[in-house]
């Protein structure tokens, strides 16, 4: 029998209730926001809730202390952790984390065995990881949140150098979500047409240098973690899910060979539909191109070979 979709998102912060509006704004599903925080899930569910008179959506939004409420979720959203605040790194945040994904995706994917899990939390390459191995899923079935929000960064500064809509622009981020991360140029098109061709280099330069920094800039514009866009991401993808859209978004996906990587989490273009990540797109790189993105993977390892997975392993 038909049911509707329903969809957890864990951390109910900014970035989680967030995404959380903007799931039910978009009916794509009734949505389970939880959190440790006692009437923080229940108190801004209800709220939005509230809002589906007026905003015209069926879907309900139901907060929660208790994973019981999530049961049967098809997708798992997980934001939950400490966000960045200024003079911090991502990777600052990889102990106490890990520790709270591997709590939460535990818990979570016991009572939706056939969920698709995305991961933003950060650093959210290695988070990607500790989901995985937290849940026992297929890998396909586990992948994070960043490319989605980095290009979505270097396609609005680009579409703004260029004085025409965003919507028009064709771009994409791979590698870790760091300041190292690749936006490649050589992909990226305005209506169909290489920006190469329509920008001087040094402006795609600039541009390139403050996608690498984009949450940076806004973190110490406003002192905590952006979580609009990001938010917006989430939405993206989990909508590619649920509706097996089959769309091309670079996520964080694992790595079995692809790119010459293993045992990797880390950003790639691909295919995401039903089943999560469908199929890794492997794009032919420049010398430099395969150099930087080497050198964003690699800044990935370092923090993932700093887990301690103790006995829960
Ligand atoms: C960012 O703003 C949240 O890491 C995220 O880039």
């Amino acid at each position: 029998m038909f049911r509707r979709h329903k969809i957890t998102v864990i951390g109910s912060g900014a970035t989680g209730a967030t995404t959380a509006h903007l799931l039910a704004l978009k009916e794509l599903g009734d949505v389970v926001l939880v959190d440790i925080q006692e009437g923080i899930p229940q108190g801004k569910a209800l709220d939005m809730w509230e809002s589906g008179p007026i905003e015209q959506f069926s879907m309900k939004v139901l907060g929660s202390n208790d994973y019981e409420a999530t049961r049967d979720s098809d997708i798992i959203v997980v934001t939950a952790g400490l966000p960045r605040k200024e003079g911090m790194s991502r990777n600052d945040l990889l102990k106490v984390n890990s520790e709270v994904v591997f709590d939460v995706v535990q818990k979570a994917s016991r009572l939706s065995p056939n969920a698709v899990i995305v991961v933003l939390t950060n650093p959210a390459d290695v988070m990607a990881y500790v989901a995985q191995k937290a849940s026992g899923f297929e890998h396909h079935r586990v992948m994070g949140q960043a490319g989605v929000l980095d290009s979505a960064r270097f396609r609005t500064f680009l579409a703004d150098a260029l004085n025409v809509s965003p919507k028009d622009i064709s771009a994409f981020v791979m590698g870790g979500h760091g300041d190292d991360m690749v936006p490649l140029v050589r992909y990226s098109y305005a209506g169909g047409i290489p920006v190469e061709k329509l920008l001087p280099k040094e402006t795609i330069d600039r541009i390139v240098q403050r996608t690498r920094t984009g949450g940076g800039e806004v973190l110490s514009l406003m002192k905590v973690s952006a979580f609009y866009a990001p938010a917006s991401s989430l939405a993206e993808m989990v909508k590619a899910v649920l509706l097996d859209e089959r769309r091309i978004l670079p996520v964080i996906s694992y790595l079995n060979g692809e790119y010459g990587e293993h045992d990797i989490y880390v950003g790639v273009p691909a295919i995401i539909g039903g089943n999560g990540v469908e199929k890794v797109l492997e794009v032919e790189f420049t010398d430099e191109e395969r150099e930087a993105f080497k050198k964003s993977v690699a800044s990935v390892r370092g923090p993932l070979s700093l887990l301690t997975w103790g006995p829960k392993a």
